[in-house]
């Protein structure tokens, strides 16, 4: 498990860029699915099983990066973000584009805007090279940021745990029930484009119509000085969702996910979150509507570069995907 996220979090696939992990996580799931497609915007679904119950199960392969907007006169390239990015995070950050090169990001009076560091305007990609004075780097092309996946004991640090750690936990839980088997016919979904408004999760509920979904996430963890939401610790265990900004979970899928939970002594936290929302927000309302729930992995610093989870919390979050999947549903 350690190498697989590694492998998939140090991945290069910025929001509506996502081929790269795509392929990379098309080749992890090739042995353990009954069929795999590719829908036209770019979600990767897998199917597993074929029981009555249709159930999807969504982890985003998207991650936060930036968008050359124009080279200015200098030479340095001007970008818009893709995704939510915290301008916090940016100075000093190194982006990489398609064609290989790094770039570091540096901003405008850097010495003197410390104070007002927190607005966005005033960044840029210092893309200059040696002599020809030719940018490597185009207007359009995506950027995504470039660190090394560390793990310390049991903690987890890297860029892009959001959210290629719900697409490790979805291999995983894929590996599991192709040993066990599933009584429903589970879609493996991994989408595109979760960071710029879950562009890609609604139409691949349409297509796979389910009975029940899930998304698979990192949820925001509060056990860090001056938290604003201070319900979710690392190593507490996986996370049931009861609220977002843009998802009520209906009542029988959260007691579901608890009993769950419960029957087989699996750790878990219960969620109100008072920012963002998950892919699971967009499948709720496809087609006729779908009753939809969502598991989180604590972590972190989300949306920074050093995002930090707990091995026993991703451990717990495919142990209860597994056994949500591996009986029968009664909602
Ligand atoms: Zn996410
Ligand atoms: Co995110």
């Amino acid at each position: 498990m350690e190498t697989l996220i590694k492998k998939l979090a140090e991945a290069w696939g910025p929001s509506g860029f996502e081929h790269q992990v795509r392929d990379l996580i098309r080749e992890e799931v090739a042995p353990l699915a009954d069929a795999i497609t590719v829908d036209p915007l770019g979600n990767l679904i897998c199917r597993v099983g074929d029981g009555d119950a249709r159930v999807m199960v969504a982890a985003h392969m998207d991650e936060l990066g930036v968008i050359v907007s124009h080279i200015d006169r200098q030479g340095y390239a001007r970008f818009a973000s893709l995704g939510t990015l915290l301008p916090g995070t940016l100075l000093g950050a190194r982006v990489r584009f398609e064609n290989g090169v790094i770039a570091n990001i540096g901003v405008e009076n850097q010495y003197t805007r410390r104070r007002d560091l927190p607005t966005f305007d005033g960044f840029f990609i210092d893309i200059s090279q040696d002599a020809d004075g030719s940018a490597p780097v185009q207007v359009g092309d995506p950027g995504a940021f470039v660190r090394e996946v560390v793990w310390r004991g049991e903690r987890v640090v890297g860029k892009a745990l959001d959210d290629r750690l719900g697409c490790a936990v979805q291999i995983e839980a894929m590996r599991r029930l192709k040993d066990q088997g599933t009584p429903h016919t589970v879609y493996f979904v991994f989408t595109v484009q979760e960071e710029v408004g879950s562009r890609g999760a609604r139409p691949a509920g349409y297509g796979v119509e389910p009975h029940l979904a899930i998304a698979v996430d990192v949820s925001p963890a509060g056990d860090v000085p001056k938290p604003k939401d201070a319900g979710i610790s690392l190593g507490g265990g996986a996370v049931i969702k009861v609220r977002d900004t843009r998802h009520i979970v209906p009542a029988p899928v959260k007691n579901l996910m608890i009993r769950r939970a419960e029957e087989r002594g699996i750790p878990y936290q219960l969620e109100v979150m008072t920012l963002g929302s998950t892919d699971g927000a967009e499948i709720q309302l496809a087609r006729s509507g779908v009753p939809t729930g969502a598991v989180g992995i604590p972590a972190r610093y989300v949306h920074t570069q050093s995002e930090t989870a707990d091995r026993r919390d991703i451990q717990a979050a495919i142990d209860l995907l597994v056994a949500i999947l591996s009986e029968p549903v009664e909602l």
